[in-house]
């Protein structure tokens, strides 16, 4: 595989200020996006997911931040650490939307009710790639076109309340895709919508991504959606990799007790009808200090050295990795 247009390596996010207790978020993230292909980043509520995604379009705001690692995009002009740039400052402006863009779960609170959605996807090409009025204009009829919208020249006069909640997230789409970024970050992008709609937007996103060779991370909490439209996967649990995946690889032969539980509480895609198994217990609260795995107090393989040490991320096989004492291969690096 080529070099990853995008780099995760070793993040740590902290909250804290100088006066204020510092409490670590999410630890040793290393995530790789390649062009064509979607990553998915699956776990549950307050697993770190949406704070991974916001770190890297270097969008944290105060109290929370990176504090270790490098956010390394790669581009024509060469490899950049975004994660040293000032988070408003010219550089950052110049790749937000050009180079990276986002697509976030509610179009209603990210779309501005008072300019028509023809001027809202004008606005990244103009500023972004210099068009005219006229030219951005054309092409922002042209991606609502692309993006499945009918009718596009009569809908880019409309304002966003005038749209159903599937043609608003369409018009998100097109929003970021509108410079040809290498890196679509789409954060549940389609929890605020009925489930054919759902289905839709995700075919949408896949479609878009295969044809325009944009590098996709894909967050969700719903392993169905995992199954159906990622190349790759990270299971995140409490801010930690626990695990990372092919697709095919993470389906077949689950490892962390943790994907394992996710998997049990997934209704089967056949439509029968079984007992689900939820995780008992929830996801530890940051404010609650941890020794050792973080899945300890909710993990049916529990045992003594579970608490004392975090289990460091380790090779299965070349395209599978885990983070628990369970196999021997965490054991052996530390021994
Ligand atoms: N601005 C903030 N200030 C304080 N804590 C925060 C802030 N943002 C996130 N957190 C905490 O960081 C942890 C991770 O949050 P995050 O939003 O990344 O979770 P998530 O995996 O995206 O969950 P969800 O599925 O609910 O969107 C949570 O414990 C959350 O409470
Ligand atoms: S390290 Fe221990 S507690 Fe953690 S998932 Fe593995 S067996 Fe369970
Ligand atoms: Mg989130």
């Amino acid at each position: 595989m080529n070099a990853p247009v995008f780099q995760m390596s070793n993040v740590s996010i902290d909250i804290g200020g100088p006066r204020s207790i510092m409490q670590r978020i999410a630890s040793g993230i290393n995530l790789e996006l390649h062009r064509g292909r979607t990553l998915a980043l699956v776990g549950e509520s307050g697993c770190g997911k949406s704070v991974t995604a916001l770190s890297a379009m270097n969008l944290l705001s105060a109290p929370l931040r990176v504090s270790e690692g490098s956010i390394v995009l790669r581009t024509e002009d060469g490899p950049q650490d975004i994660a040293g740039l000032d988070p408003s400052g010219r550089q950052m402006r110049a790749i937000r939307g050009r180079r990276i863009a986002m697509i976030f779960q509610d179009p209603m609170t990210a779309l501005d009710p008072v300019y028509t959605v023809g001027d809202q996807i004008s606005e990244g090409l103009r500023r972004h790639l210099g068009l005219s009025r006229r030219e951005a204009w054309a092409r922002a009829v042209d991606l609502l076109r692309l993006v499945g919208i009918p009718a596009p020249e009569e809908r880019a006069g409309h304002y966003p309340f005038q749209l159903s909640g599937g043609m608003r997230q369409r018009v998100m789409i097109a929003i970021a895709i509108a410079c040809a970024p290498s890196v679509l970050i789409a954060d549940e992008p389609t929890t605020a919508l009925d489930v054919t709609v759902q289905a839709q937007i995700l075919d949408l996103l896949r479609d878009l991504g295969e044809r325009l060779g944009m590098a996709t991370l894909l967050i969700t909490h719903d392993l169905g959606v995992v199954a159906e439209n990622a190349d790759d996967v990270i299971v995140m649990y409490r801010g930690h990799v626990v695990e990372k995946a092919g697709v095919g690889a993470l389906f077949d032969n689950p490892a962390h007790p943790y994907t394992r539980g996710l998997m049990a509480s997934l209704p089967p895609a056949d439509g029968r009808r079984v007992e689900l198994t939820p995780i008992p217990g929830q996801v530890p609260p940051i404010t609650e200090e941890i020794q050792g795995c973080p899945f300890a107090g909710r993990c049916p393989h529990v045992m003594p050295r579970c608490g004392e040490r975090m289990p460091a991320l380790q090779n299965l096989s070349p395209e599978h990795s885990v983070a628990c004492w369970l196999y021997p291969a965490v054991a052996e690096a530390v021994a």
